[in-house]
């Protein structure tokens, strides 16, 4: 079986957030089972200059008002797939942010940007860009390579499509009299194709064109068709219903791995968590930080977005310093966000620190070194903090929505199943609740035995790409088969 995924980000080379990380790792795994799986990606600079051994394999001239467009082959340092990149200089060839100007604002032309990338796409699934390989599932992922689906209903192919959904927040918004760009028929710039109140989504040409719709959870593939997260698509994810299948997301145990990170001042494993003490202490004074081990170190790793409910810990920080906590977090984003950590690490030290920026190394040490993670988003598809929390025994504590509730199980009072607790969550979006969760899991941190137990589990839990590849193997399997396709 070819797959053939689109997307405009990859680990370790662009990277925004998880689907980076997914698009880095599921398909490797999807290798792992037999599929043939490959990528195509938009020729931004860095995956430009990663790629070895680059071939042209169609001239495609002028297109989305890019004077020159080639497709390039050749393979990417650390992704060991065959890699197919769109090169088109004038639309890609911009450091930073792949969607946004330096000033946080979208690139204007992101419609013909993205567009592109989909518009390749489906001609590769027609046969038209390179004769030797055409796949029978074009997978896309989230609005950026949304168009892909759309362009593969406008054309007469075998080609099956799946859209998945990381996150329906970000939509790919366009003005509707720019979708002439497109070359689409006006039926596809209609409310039954790509509009959306007065404009044009990519998100939504994912959702109404793709054969099927996965998402990074199953309970965020309810909660999408819910007006509370659908974002404004829930009726249209709602109509999709039957096509909708939420599949949990894996991490790269190979990156994320404690027993063997190359990053980590020292490795540890479950049954000898002496390692984990020293990445601690290490923590400690790289945060300047009070070097204690008894006292509990809270981390947060995130984008400073709403989304992440941020704010809600700068609420409860109060409460976590009474507890005796210390708090370090990293993250960049938000400015009046960045701002309030800065001032709260000022006016603590010792106690918190903020690392303002983006840092992978650094978050492979804050992960290992800390005692808890914090994840208390007001939403969250999957969220893959949580999950390296799990996997470097740093003990989860977040919010019961999206993959979170999925992930993460409190023990329910003191005589519940401690056998399958491997974090804390509360309920609301609400501080004091956060703070009532940090409260029961310094009490359970400061327990030895209990501490171990849940560190235990959430180590020896399988949270590997394995499960969900085989899943997302068998939705191609059974859409191949029901449309008539050889799977
Ligand atoms: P989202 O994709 O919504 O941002 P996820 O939890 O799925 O949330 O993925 C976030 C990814 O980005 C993780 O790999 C996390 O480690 C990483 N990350 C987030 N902020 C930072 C940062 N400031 N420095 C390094 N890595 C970060
Ligand atoms: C999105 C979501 C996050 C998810 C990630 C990877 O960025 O916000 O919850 O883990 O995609 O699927």
């Amino acid at each position: 079986m070819r797959v053939l995924h689109v997307a405009a980000e990859v680990y370790p080379h662009v990277k925004t957030g998880g689907l980076a990380d997914v698009v880095g790792a599921l398909p490797l795994a999807q290798a792992r089972l037999g599929i043939d799986a490959r990528l195509l990606l938009p020729g931004l600079p860095a995956l430009r200059a990663a790629l070895e051994a680059p071939r042209i394999v169609a001239d495609i001239g002028p297109a989305f008002g890019a004077a020159r467009v080639q497709l390039l082959h050749g393979r990417l340092a650390g992704v060991d797939l065959p890699v197919w990149l769109v090169d088109a200089p004038l639309l890609y060839a911009r450091s930073g942010n792949p969607y946004l100007q330096r000033d946080g604002s979208d690139w204007p032309d992101n419609l013909q940007r993205f567009g592109l990338l989909g518009w390749v796409a489906a001609q590769m699934a027609c046969g038209r860009l390179d004769p030797d390989w055409t796949p029978d599932v074009l997978h896309a992922h989230d609005w950026h390579a949304g168009m892909a689906c759309a362009y593969l209903a406008a054309h007469a192919s075998s080609t099956r499509s799946v859209f998945t959904v990381h996150n329906l927040a970000y939509q790919g918004l366009f003005p509707h009299q720019d979708g002439a760009l497109l070359g689409l028929s006006s039926r596809f710039m209609s409310s039954a194709g790509l509009e959306f109140h007065g404009e044009l989504s990519f998100m939504k040409a994912g959702l109404k064109f793709a054969d099927r719709i996965t998402t990074v959870s199953p309970r965020y593939a309810q909660e999408m068709a819910t007006p509370e997260f659908g974002c404004g698509l829930d009726g249209v994810v709602r109509a999709r219903a039957t096509a909708v299948t939420g599949i949990l997301n894996g991490i790269d145990t190979a990156v994320w791995n404690p027993t063997a990170d190359p990053l980590l001042p020292s490795s540890y494993e479950a049954g000898a968590l002496e390692g984990k003490a020293r990445c601690k202490a290490a923590l400690q004074a790289e945060a300047g930080l009070q070097a204690s081990e008894a006292v509990p170190v809270l981390l947060a790793l995130s984008r400073l977005t709403q989304q992440k409910g941020l704010d809600l810990l700068l609420r409860a920080l109060p409460d976590w310093l009474a507890l005796g906590g210390q708090l370090v977090i990293q993250g960049s984003g938000d400015p009046g966000l960045q701002q309030a950590f800065k001032d709260a690490a000022r006016a603590h030290p010792g106690r918190v620190a903020a690392f303002i920026g983006y840092d992978e190394a650094r978050a492979h040490r804050l992960v290992a070194g800390a005692d808890l993670i914090a994840v208390p988003s007001r939403f969250e598809p999957c969220g893959l903090t949580q999950l390296y929390g799990l996997r470097y025994g740093t003990l989860p504590v977040v919010r019961r929505v999206g993959g979170l509730a999925d992930t993460v199980h409190e023990r329910a009072g003191s005589s519940g199943d401690l056998a399958t607790a491997n974090g804390f969550v509360f309920e609301q979006d609400d501080p004091g609740e956060l703070a009532q969760a940090l409260r029961r899991a310094v009490s359970a941190w400061r327990d030895p035995a209990q501490r171990l137990a849940l560190q235990h589990t959430g180590m020896a839990q399988d949270l590997s790409w394995a499960t969900p590849a085989r899943a997302y193997a068998s939705l191609y399997g059974s859409l191949l088969q029901s449309l008539g396709a050889p799977a």
